[in-house]
């Protein structure tokens, strides 16, 4: 078996998710249903629904189960900047960072494309920390014209963590929504809704441990949104489909049981990604991304390092580990077979040449401490030998066939 350092993308499922699965599915049929079968699905769906507010500090009434991350994104955004529009027509601006996951970028260059939306962008620091006066003089300039803004609640990438209270508050002064992508940091930082001042939070049941195919949008009471979806009018007719009983209970189970062991499990996993760090700083050609995790813990999830190799491509470097039998991440799309550098690099101020060798390591919920010393001593020869590759392939020819 591989050993795995991509938790990021998906976390292995939870045995507590795999059980209550295997319990509800043969049990939970439609929750809408009347009958005493779909009676008993409802009652399932409500227990978990309060579960998982508890876990989000939410009230149940809060909580609307999406898909996914990308679909709760999709909702939040869609749905503040169609209702907003439809109260006053001035208001066409996106206020958002360069450093957002394709969820919501993608969902906002769609809007601009089709729907007037103009995109405004807030600018980050080289750590990708959003600049907070930047944003109030953004805020202040044009409140009218304002729909909504959008901060990640931390970076999936590079794993910086935004202040987010502080910007709730700005938001909360102009009377703008604000939407936060809490998809990473949810279950590896303590996250309260109620707490941050976000008018919607996105939450992702596979980046912590549950079933792929659930998820939630937190949605104050206060916030109006229009639907994306339209049909049997569940979850307050904002997300019409037919509830996955089974999924949601697994994600609630799997929620509590996560928020429960975080502070631990955060200490355990941020001493074991120091150790990989210190594994690889001395390395010719290394850099950190990011906040450097030693001197502002506070600003880093637990779970990342997050390296540029001067001279190596992350693809190659990534094949390097996979052969040595380590699942790592460059963290950047890849179109049609095109490795392009990723967006979160290139707006935190990296080159393209430099983003190039990007990698990822994200731990987890069954990275062991023998995980993370065969990948500390294999990185460094790993390092040398990819930016051996990526400097000869970048020599002239000539110089190659010496
Ligand atoms: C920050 C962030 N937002 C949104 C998503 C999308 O979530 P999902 O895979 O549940 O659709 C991801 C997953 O990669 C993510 O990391």
């Amino acid at each position: 078996m591989p050993r795995y350092f991509d938790h990021a993308a998906t976390t292995p499922v939870k045995p507590t998710a795999v059980q209550v699965l295997t319990e509800q599915m043969p049990r939970l049929l439609n929750p809408s249903s009347l009958h005493g079968s779909g009676r008993r699905a409802r009652l399932a769906v409500d227990s978990a629904r309060s579960q998982l507010a508890s876990a989000a500090g939410a009230d149940p009434s809060e909580v609307i189960f999406t898909s996914g991350g990308t679909e709760a994104d999709n909702l939040a955004l869609k749905g503040l900047f169609w209702q907003r529009r439809a109260e006053d027509s001035r208001r066409t601006r996106i206020l958002l960072p360069g450093t957002e996951h394709h969820a919501v970028l993608d969902t906002a260059e769609w809007l601009e494309a089709q729907h007037e939306a103009q995109l405004v962008t807030i600018p980050v620091n080289g750590e990708g920390l959003v600049d907070l006066p930047a944003l109030a003089q953004l805020l202040a300039e044009d409140p009218e014209s304002t729909a909504l803004v959008t901060v990640m609640w931390s970076n999936n990438e590079v794993g910086t963590v935004q202040p987010i209270a502080e910007i709730g508050r700005l938001c909360a002064e102009v009377g703008v929504p604000f939407h936060t992508d809490a998809v990473q940091a949810f279950g590896s930082l303590p996250l309260s809704f109620a707490e941050s001042g976000a008018s919607t939070l996105a939450l992702s049941g596979h980046k912590i441990g549950a079933p792929v195919g659930i998820g939630a949008l937190l949605v104050r009471r206060d916030v109006k949104l229009v639907p994306v979806l339209h049909g049997g009018g569940q979850e307050r007719d904002l997300r019409s489909g037919t509830l996955d009983a089974p999924g949601i209970c697994a994600f609630a189970a799997v929620a509590e049981e996560t928020v429960a062991k975080l502070p631990a499990e955060a200490a355990r996993l941020a001493g074991l990604r120091n150790q990989l760090l210190e594994a690889v700083e001395g390395v010719d050609g290394v850099r950190l991304c990011g906040p450097d995790p030693r001197t502002a813990p506070e600003l880093r999830m637990p779970n990342n390092l997050h390296i540029v190799v001067d001279g190596a491509e992350g693809d190659s470097l990534l094949f390097m580990l996979d052969m040595a039998g380590f699942d790592t991440a460059t963290g950047s799309a890849c179109t049609a077979g095109v490795p392009r550098p990723s967006h979160v690099l290139l707006a935190m101020g990296l080159s393209e040449a430099h983003a190039r060798g990007a990698q990822r390591f994200s731990l987890g919920w069954n990275t062991t401490e023998d995980d993370v010393a065969a990948l500390a001593e294999a990185l460094p020869g790993i390092i040398a030998r990819s930016r051996r590759a990526g400097l000869a392939a970048d020599a002239p020819r000539s110089a190659v066939q010496r």
